[in-house]
C-alpha cells in the first residue's frame, strides 16, 4: 500500500489544509439546505451499478449518472425543478481557494455534493463531463476524514494517498485537470457537526 502523505501535497495537486475551517458550520448548513430542496440520492452507473456515495447538486446544472450515461442536467431529474442556486458562501470560498491555488478568475457554475457514510468510497475516475477543462476543480471536505486518492494521467498510475479532514480544500487544474482521483472506503467515526458522515463539495466550470 502507498504510505499516507501525512499532509504533504502530491505533485499536481494543491492542498490547502483548513482553508474552509472557519466556515465549516456555515458550509455544512448551506449544503444541508441544498439537500432539503434537491434530496441526496444514490445514482447508478451507466452499467447499472449503484454508487456508494449519495449525491445532489446546486448551481446552473447538476451532474447526474444513470443508464443513459454521465452528464450535466439543468433540471434535477428527481424533482423536475431547477437545481438550487449555489449559495454565495460556496462561490466565495471556491473562488478564494482557486486563487490561492493559482487559478485566479475561477467562477464555478456547478457544485456536486457527495455524501459518504462509513464504507462508502469513490473509484478512481476522471472529471471529464465538463465543457471547460481550462477551469480547475476545487474540492472541499466536511465531516469525517477520508483518504483521497490522487492518481495520474493513466488509470493504472499508482495513486498517492492524502488524508483530508473537515475544512481541508484540494484543487487541481492545468496539466493535471484530467488526472484520475478517488476516495478510499470511509472509516467509521463521528464528526461533531455531521456525525458518521463526510460531505464533499466539488466546484467546476461545467457549461
Ligand atoms: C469526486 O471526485 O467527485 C469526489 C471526491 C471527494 O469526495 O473527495
Ligand atoms: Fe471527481
Amino acid at each position: 500500500m502507498t504510505p499516507d502523505l501525512f499532509g504533504a501535497a502530491p505533485p499536481g495537486l494543491t492542498y490547502l489544509p483548513g482553508f474552509a475551517l472557519a466556515e465549516e458550520a456555515a458550509l455544512i448548513a448551506a449544503a444541508l439546505d441544498v439537500a432539503a430542496a434537491a434530496p441526496l440520492r444514490v445514482m447508478s452507473t451507466p452499467g447499472g451499478r449503484k454508487m456508494s456515495a449519495a449525491m445532489t447538486n446546486c448551481g446552473a446544472a447538476g451532474w447526474v449518472s444513470d443508464a443513459r450515461g454521465y452528464r450535466y442536467e439543468r433540471h434535477d431529474p428527481l424533482t423536475g425543478r431547477l437545481w438550487p442556486e449555489m449559495p454565495k458562501l460556496f462561490v466565495k470560498l471556491a473562488q478564494a481557494a482557486a486563487a490561492e491555488a493559482g487559478f485566479a478568475g475561477f467562477s464555478p457554475d456547478v457544485c456536486l455534493i457527495n455524501r459518504y457514510e462509513p464504507g462508502a468510497k469513490m473509484a478512481l475516475h476522471q472529471d471529464r463531463d465538463e465543457a471547460d477543462f481550462s477551469a480547475p476543480i476545487v474540492s472541499v471536505s466536511l465531516g469525517l476524514p477520508a483518504v483521497f486518492l490522487w492518481g495520474g494521467a493513466k488509470r493504472t498510475d499508482k495513486p498517492a494517498r492524502l488524508t483530508l479532514h473537515s475544512g481541508d480544500v484540494v484543487a487541481w487544474g492545468g496539466t493535471t485537470r484530467l488526472n484520475f482521483h478517488g476516495v478510499a472506503p470511509l472509516r467509521p467515526g463521528r464528526h461533531a457537526l455531521l456525525g458518521a458522515v463526510r460531505l464533499n463539495l466539488t466546484f467546476r466550470r461545467a457549461l
